[in-house]
């Protein structure tokens, strides 16, 4: 059994090496030659990738695609992507191009408030708690000034603080529900910097207090943190064209087409199983440009998620209609992103997939993200609903099939060849590899 170690963060990295290899691989040499072969051979580019967390040992590569020809606002970009499944990229272009030919994607910012909270403990007076919080809230602002006074001249900052009381939901439990306006920045660190300096003036100051008995001076602070639950962060992304131009794929009508298209964004309405789905295919193109422009994705899904449960039942981002002969598709969700601050100015693919997209400022790159979820589920209805998705998702899986096998370059142009058109089954692949190795 594996002694638990101790100082291992103050180890240098080969000796961290050193000893990962040793406690958990038979065979040493490989596993360190592998974890070697991820090195960067410049070095202060390494060492600025293993300075982002503790405890690096190598970097762990995902690719990175663009999908190209998105017209979006009359603008055309080229999105990156950084994401590991296969579908994915080769779906956002073909979307992309698709709504190219029929006047692209329309997007907005609907809006840009972020949310942080001081949740805290009372048990004294309520009226006397909302004295003192219209008493403390300049003080509150006043004292965080060193903070936000920046982003103030910028146009942001403090938007609001309010006092919540929470004891219906649980005893004694109150709030500090803060507003904050963080233009490019993702903000977290100044939001989280702002209520921890809100939760220390409204402690000390309730301490001084006059109003209040000596036990409800004593105000218990429990926590202060933004929330990444976002919904007024919103952005809005559309498509539409005459349901007659969605003609695409020959062996459907455009009417039928657009009318089971609709009855799958309804399904995905009402049938969480569904809809858990369906928002998951638009996740995979979000997720890949927040990792690629460097931003949150955790913070994206979690604020995505509650967001797509806000009605009390977990429910589709997207919809869809068909009204008077316009098909339109359409997708609203919360978005909380950075273009300047935290890994946009340190990770140089980060900062290249923000030069690729013209350095957008936190509200155009919202646009672009929620228009590279909207193609994506565009693409993944669109198969769903006509040829199923296996036949374009396994047309591209068919190299990481053949890769696993061990496939020469001829082999892999020959069985690429044999399966052009067929839809790819992973039993057929292996048969046809071993037809061709027994030759
Ligand atoms: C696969 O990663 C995503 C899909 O399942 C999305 C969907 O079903 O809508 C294809």
């Amino acid at each position: 059994m594996i002694k638990p170690v101790k100082g291992f963060s103050k180890l240098s990295k080969q000796e961290k090496v050193s000893w990962i290899v040793s406690s958990f691989f038979k065979d040493n040499a490989s596993a360190e030659a592998l974890i070697k072969r991820y090195w960067n051979d410049d070095e202060v580019l390494q060492q600025l990738h293993d300075e982002f967390i503790e405890n690096t040992i190598t970097n762990y590569y995902l690719p990175f695609g663009v999908a190209p020809n998105f017209l979006i606002n009359e603008k055309l970009y080229t999105i990156p992507m950084a994401i590991e499944e296969s579908s994915v990229v080769a779906a956002a272009s073909k979307a992309a191009k698709f709504w190219f030919d029929r006047g692209g994607f329309k997007a907005e910012v609907v809006s840009t408030t972020k949310v942080g909270q001081v949740h805290f403990m009372f048990s004294g007076d309520k009226v006397k708690l909302n004295t003192f919080f219209n008493f403390v809230k300049p003080i509150l602002i006043e004292d965080s000034k060193h903070i936000t006074k920046n982003m103030t001249k910028r146009g942001g900052g403090i938007k609001s603080i309010d006092l919540v009381d929470k004891t219906n939901d649980l005893e004694n439990y109150y709030q500090l529900h803060c507003c904050f306006e963080t233009l490019d920045a993702m903000g977290a660190n100044f939001i989280n910097s702002s209520l921890e300096q809100f939760a220390k003036t409204f402690k000390t100051s309730a301490k001084s207090y006059s109003l209040f008995s000596t036990e409800e001076s004593d105000i218990e602070i429990v926590m202060s943190i933004l929330s990444n639950y976002v919904p007024d962060c919103i952005v809005r992304a559309e498509v539409s064209c005459p349901v007659s131009e969605l003609n695409e794929d020959e062996g459907v009508a455009p009417n039928e087409f657009a009318d089971k298209f609709v009855r799958a964004v309804q399904i995905a309405k009402v049938e969480p199983y569904r809809a858990v789905t369906h928002n998951k295919g638009i996740m995979n193109g979000v997720d890949a440009v927040v990792l690629a422009t460097g931003n949150d994705f955790r913070a994206v899904e979690a604020g995505v998620h509650a967001y797509a449960s806000r009605n009390g039942s977990y429910s589709s981002l997207t919809n869809a209609s068909v009204e008077k002969g316009i098909f339109k598709f359409w997708i609203e969700l919360p978005l909380a992103l950075g273009t300047v601050g935290g890994l946009t100015n340190l990770h140089p693919l980060v900062k290249l997939a923000l030069e690729m997209l013209g350095r957008p400022s936190a509200k155009e790159l919202m646009k672009i993200i929620a228009v590279a979820g909207l193609a994506q589920n565009f693409g993944a209805l669109r198969s769903l609903t006509t040829t199923g998705i296996q036949k374009g998702h396994m047309k591209m899986h068919l190299m990481n099939i053949l890769n696993q096998m061990g496939a020469t370059a001829d082999e892999k142009i020959q069985i690429a060849s044999f399966f052009n058109g067929k839809t790819v089954v992973h039993s057929d692949v292996v048969e046809k590899f071993n037809q061709l190795r027994a030759l």
